[in-house]
């Protein structure tokens, strides 16, 4: 248990808990402010997105709903232009409603874009996208996105969520891992 191979092979802390809380302070402020006085949905996609949205929703101050799906990617490969599938669809609809597709990362964009055109096509009020990263060197399917807290460099990275085969999800930094 204690062996030091339990611990994750951080190669660099790129954001620590400190300034990732900050930074979705400020996000959370101005998404308040942009939807005062009115509702709001926030959808995220299982499992990545999770962590994000519990610490971003606790931050907003315009009432809000939260939902989830999930989905699966034909290839495993992040980044590889696969074809995505909803395996786990919303609880509820989103028809008339404001929402905000909340991400753990835009990176290529075929994943946001997928779920971006899926839930237009659900007739919400308005719809948005609100990343916890934003890797947009590695952009192939252009995304319009209105709330970003980071840009991060083409590096894999872990923690608040993202994983490295389902490990590391829970790191409350986000690290750049060392290669094996
Ligand atoms: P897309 O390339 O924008 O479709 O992103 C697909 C998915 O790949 C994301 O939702 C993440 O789950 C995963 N992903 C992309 N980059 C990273 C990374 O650096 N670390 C962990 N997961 C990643
Ligand atoms: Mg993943």
């Amino acid at each position: 248990m204690d062996s030091p191979n339990a611990l994750p092979p951080i190669e660099r802390v790129l954001f620590t808990a400190e300034e990732i809380d900050a930074r979705i302070g400020e996000v959370a402020a101005r998404i308040s402010a942009d939807f005062a006085g009115r509702e709001l949905k926030l959808v995220a996609v299982l499992k990545g997105s999770v962590f994000f949205l519990t610490a971003l929703a606790r931050r907003i101050t315009a009432p809000l709903r939260v939902d989830f799906l999930a989905i699966s990617h034909f290839t495993n490969q992040p980044g590889a232009p696969g074809v995505v599938r909803i395996a786990k669809d919303l609880d509820d609809a989103i028809e008339g409603e404001h929402v905000l597709l909340v991400e753990d990362i835009v990176d290529t964009g075929f994943t946001t874009g997928y779920l971006m055109q899926n839930l237009a096509g659900r007739g919400p009020a308005s719809l948005g996208i609100c990343t916890l990263l934003d890797r947009t060197s590695r952009r192939i399917a252009p995304i319009p996105i209105n709330y970003s807290c980071f840009e991060i460099p083409d590096r894999f990275v872990v923690g608040w969520g993202l994983d490295y085969k389902q490990l590391y999800r829970n790191l409350d930094c986000i690290a750049v891992i060392r290669p094996e």
